[in-house]
């Protein structure tokens, strides 16, 4: 994992746009793995700072959402739908078809399936965007789903629940129920790239980046990936053991990289 501890929550959403914007002028036909919640807001707002002045364009983009909230309507302020067609969709040329979420309707095991099955036909994705949840959860991974899951419905933990109360009416209000792409399913994902900010995250992130890989961590699994990068701000790093070692090493990756520019 390449960890990179940078100075504030906004260097964070810079550097993941950065990532993004690379990934679409590589190739402008990009399947992009999108993330919601509190975190991501920032980096999309950068992605739409770039958008209009015409550094980056989502025109020939597929994007697949990592989950969404079971028992919502779609056009539910809080659905996940809303949410990115707020945050990011409705403000780039994006083409609404080409943007996936799971189905949350009928059968829920077939619905996990089917969304597998367009994630292959699309091709996997490229570059898939996280947060991670107090609880170490990614996506809707709770503590000890299956390293191995896949998209299915999963029940939230009631930490998760608390957490997201903020964005809604009441705790009562909050689905007890979601879809999510399984752990499995991210690590399909050619590039990862997971975001956290903020002293709250400081724990977890200690515990993924440096303790075991288990189910109990499910964000823990990444370890096994080849390509991911975290990207911290200083408060969600500050209980790190190896910071020390990882700024090295992100000073020696970055000067070999502007080497090669
Ligand atoms: P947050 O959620 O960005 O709102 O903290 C992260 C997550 O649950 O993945």
């Amino acid at each position: 994992m390449r960890i990179v501890i940078l100075e504030s929550a906004e260097s964070v959403s810079q550097r993941a746009a950065d990532l993004f914007c690379d990934q679409l002028k590589r190739n402008p036909n990009s399947v992009l793995g999108l993330a919601t919640g509190g975190t991501p807001v920032a980096t999309y707002r950068e992605l739409l700072r770039r958008y209009d002045q015409n550094q980056v364009s989502f025109e020939h983009a597929t994007t697949f959402n990592l989950d969404e909230y079971v028992g919502l309507e779609p056009a539910h302020e809080q659905s996940y739908r809303s949410f990115m067609n707020r945050e990011l969709f409705e403000s780039v040329d994006i083409d609404l078809a080409q943007t996936h979420f799971p189905a949350t309707l009928g059968d829920l095991t077939e619905a996990g399936q089917r969304y597998e099955a367009s994630l292959v036909e699309a091709g996997g994705i490229d570059l898939q965007l996280l947060g991670i949840g107090t609880d170490g959860h990614i996506a809707f991974n709770e503590p000890g789903s299956s390293l191995a899951s896949r998209t299915r419905p999963k029940a939230l933990t009631q930490r998760t629940r608390m957490d997201n109360a903020r964005f809604f009416d009441s705790l009562e209000s909050v689905p007890k129920l979601s879809m999510t792409m399984g752990i499995g399913t991210i690590l399909d994902a050619k590039q990862i790239l997971l975001i956290a900010t903020g002293q709250n995250k400081s724990k977890v992130c200690r515990k993924f980046i440096e303790g075991p890989v288990t189910a109990l961590v499910p964000a823990s699994a990444l370890q096994m990936h080849p390509r991911v990068t975290v990207l911290l701000d200083e408060e969600a790093a500050q209980d790190l053991e190896r910071a020390d070692y990882y700024r090295e090493v992100e000073a020696i990756q970055s000067s070999l990289e502007n080497q090669n520019t």
